[in-house]
């Protein structure tokens, strides 16, 4: 497996596997590797004759309060890790690079940010596209593959795809998680032993609205009221929302009619985790 760390010899090597008529799957990450990142990479794997990962913490997508300097990382576990599934190249581009001293451009989708994480993490989503797109330009990708947990971030992404016609094809993989149900994600360190129930009502939230849903309501406000309480029942748990959105505007609805999504926030102690499920979708938890 091949370790670049810098941006022009990234994109000449990208360059050279497209000349010999090579495709190229990225799986952009912020390293920390569990298995939903493995499981994107064994993906990518099956559709690409390159995979190539970026580890990169992008500082533009924190909030000044939130954990960029305390986000875990652990590089040699993370090579290792992606070697275990044969990734090709890891990318892995240090500050400096990225964004050099009078760096000034960003950007934004305007409509699908607003909602959701959007509200409670002002800034988070360009910080996001930006450092998407610059990595787009850096790996040059046929596919580029996303979970589905960041179910917001991937319609975002989608969405920048779609309106700047960058020409690759944006891949949404299902959700992994733990034994136990509880959605994989490398924020899942800081969960205290005594918290781990209390997380566990993300999923339990979810399965409780499908049920719902499968006795026939369809009345959002009635389903994220029963969650709401199902939540707020365990210790630790501070919710930040729980929304039901179309799946391609994100915006609320009130009643479910077509492709709709479950989308939760909730600070267990002091870790934020988001989860979310598509009705009438298989729940693999
Ligand atoms: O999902 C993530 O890990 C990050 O938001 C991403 C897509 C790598 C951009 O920094």
């Amino acid at each position: 497996m091949k370790v670049i760390k810098s941006i022009k010899e990234m994109q000449t090597y990208s360059e050279s596997l497209r000349l010999l008529g090579k495709k190229i799957a990225f799986v952009p990450t912020m390293g920390y590797f569990h298995e939903g990142h493995l499981a994107l990479m064994k993906e990518a794997k099956k559709i690409a004759d390159c995979v190539v990962v970026s580890i990169y913490v992008n500082p533009t997508q924190f909030g000044p309060k939130e954990d960029l300097t305390k986000y875990p990382r652990d590089f040699d576990r993370d090579l290792k890790m992606a070697e275990s599934v044969n990734a090709d190249v890891i990318f892995f581009p240090p500050d400096i690079e990225m964004y050099p001293e009078n760096y000034q451009t960003y950007v934004n989708v305007e409509k699908v940010t607003q909602n959701l994480c959007g509200i409670s993490r002002p800034g988070h989503f360009r910080g996001v596209t930006t450092i998407c797109l610059k990595l787009f330009n850096i790996v040059k990708p046929h596919f580029a593959i996303f979970g589905k947990k960041d179910f917001q971030q991937y319609t975002v992404i989608k969405q920048m795809v779609t309106d700047l016609n960058l020409d690759l094809q944006i891949i949404g993989q299902a959700t992994v998680r733990e034994a136990d149900g509880l959605a994989m994600s490398s924020r899942n360190v800081y969960l205290k032993e005594n918290e781990r129930q209390s997380a566990l009502t993300l999923v339990g939230g979810i399965k409780l609205a499908q049920k719902l849903y499968d006795a026939g309501e369809r009345k959002a406000a009635a389903i994220a009221g029963e969650v709401e309480k199902l939540i707020k029942s365990f210790d630790y748990t501070n919710i930040d929302y729980i929304k039901i959105c179309d799946t391609t505007n994100l915006d609320n609805v009130d009643e479910i009619k077509s492709q709709t999504v479950i989308a939760l926030a909730v600070i267990v102690g002091s870790t934020r985790l988001i989860d979310n499920h598509v009705f009438g979708e298989e729940l693999k938890a």
